[in-house]
């Protein structure tokens, strides 16, 4: 399934992301947009304050944000959708998109849909049956309701239940969208099964469901890491046919493993902090990471470290320091020499435990008001 493949070995589909991720060359070929300044200046005139990760540019790339945020001045609405396909729990990785996704629901006060792939799990997932994938998807609601979406304007789809409300306007997208096109876009082989060939469709429908439940056409912004742009491509291609305007996108970076190279995936559970995961596990992960420290302390004093290659580091800039200030601080002392990797080690730990701590208690209350987020249709 690889929709590139070069000599350095850089791989991103929405299923696998292997090698060294190059973010300007994704742009290139994807055919992306570069967030720039005068997006972020656009943006700003919107919000009470740039977010951390669109200062750091860990968001760097859309499609059309630009035409969502004129139409937003001309005073037209636009709604938000992103989702999980939930193949077991959740990782630290995947909040990354969905605590943007907040800001910017607080920020333009706009619906969001969320969509829960547990059809898309179970037909590309050899090893999971569909109790696997349903059951998977209720727990992961779980974390998205713990970061505090609020049920009056988060929607959550189920597509296993809600298929009935998805199936009209997913045979619409089917219907134009060619096997030649879908094989380009997804890299499917002659081995693939049809359930996952056809099921890109059904991951354009909520693109488009607000008309349907409202009777209102907006477009839609879907924040989400850039693994998933595949499918907007054919999405936004039939968008114009069905009478919807073309979904928007913007794009974040990959929040690493805590081992060598590649992206946090659950596919190794070892570099990959859960949201369930206990104070003594995260601590052993962490204090397993792969660091961009010396050998030894001697060293590190001499040469200093290489924050950017340090997974604790890139902890801290995605995730667990809001203050720029102290993130480029970090820097500075791991480069210099100043700081040694035990202690960051030992910072991090401290702040992943205490985070994950607090989403795991609200995680549990969220047991009482999930199904204040189901649709009714
Ligand atoms: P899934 O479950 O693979 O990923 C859920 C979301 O997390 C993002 N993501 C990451 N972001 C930062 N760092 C990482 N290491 C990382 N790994 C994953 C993904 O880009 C995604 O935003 N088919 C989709 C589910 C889906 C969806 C959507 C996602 C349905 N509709 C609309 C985004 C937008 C999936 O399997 O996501």
């Amino acid at each position: 399934m690889d929709v590139m493949n070069s000599e350095e070995e850089m791989i991103v589909t929405p299923w696998e992301v292997r090698g060294k991720v190059d973010y300007e060359r994704l742009i290139q070929e994807f055919g992306t947009q570069p967030l720039t300044e005068d997006l972020l200046k656009k943006i700003k005139k919107h919000v009470k304050e740039l977010h951390p990760q669109l200062r750091r540019r860990l968001f760097f790339s859309h499609r059309d944000l630009d035409t969502i945020l004129d139409l937003y001045e001309e005073g037209k609405k636009f709604i938000l959708y992103t989702g999980r396909g939930p193949s077991g729990p959740v990782h630290v990785g995947h909040l990354v998109p969905w605590i943007f996704t907040k800001y910017l629901q607080e920020s333009f006060k706009t619906r969001l849909y969320f969509q829960m792939t547990d059809d898309e799990k179970f037909v590309i997932e050899p090893n999971l049956q569909l109790s696997d994938t349903t059951g998977h998807a209720y727990d992961n609601a779980l974390d998205l309701i713990a970061l505090g979406f609020k049920p009056k304007n988060t929607f959550i789809i189920f597509d296993v239940k809600d298929i009935g409300l998805l199936y009209d306007i997913a045979l619409e997208v089917a219907k134009r969208v060619t096997y030649s096109t879908a094989r380009a876009a997804f890299g499917f082989q002659d081995s693939t099964n049809i359930g996952w060939i056809f099921w890109p469709a059904i991951q354009a429908v909520p693109c488009f469901i607000h008309a349907k439940l409202t009777g209102e056409n907006v477009p839609s912004l879907i924040p989400a890491a850039i693994d998933q742009d595949p499918y907007w491509r054919i999405t936004r291609d039939i968008a114009p046919k069905l009478g919807y305007y073309k979904p928007a996108q913007i794009h974040c970076r990959f929040v690493p493993g805590l081992g060598e190279g590649g992206k946090m995936s659950a596919r190794e559970p070892d570099t990959c902090i859960f949201t369930t995961d206990t104070p003594e596990i995260i601590k052993k992960k962490i204090w397993n990471a792969f660091t961009g420290g010396r050998p030894t302390a001697r060293e590190q004093k001499k040469l200093g470290g290489e924050p950017e290659m340090c997974t604790v580091y890139q902890y801290f800039l995605y995730l667990f320091e809001e203050d720029d200030g102290k993130v480029l601080e970090l820097a500075k002392e791991c480069s210099s020499g100043k700081a040694v990797c035990g202690n960051c080690k030992e910072k991090l730990t401290e702040r992943a435990t205490k985070f994950l701590l607090q989403h795991q208690k609200r995680r549990e209350r969220a047991k009482d008001t999930v199904e204040d987020f189901f649709i009714e249709h």
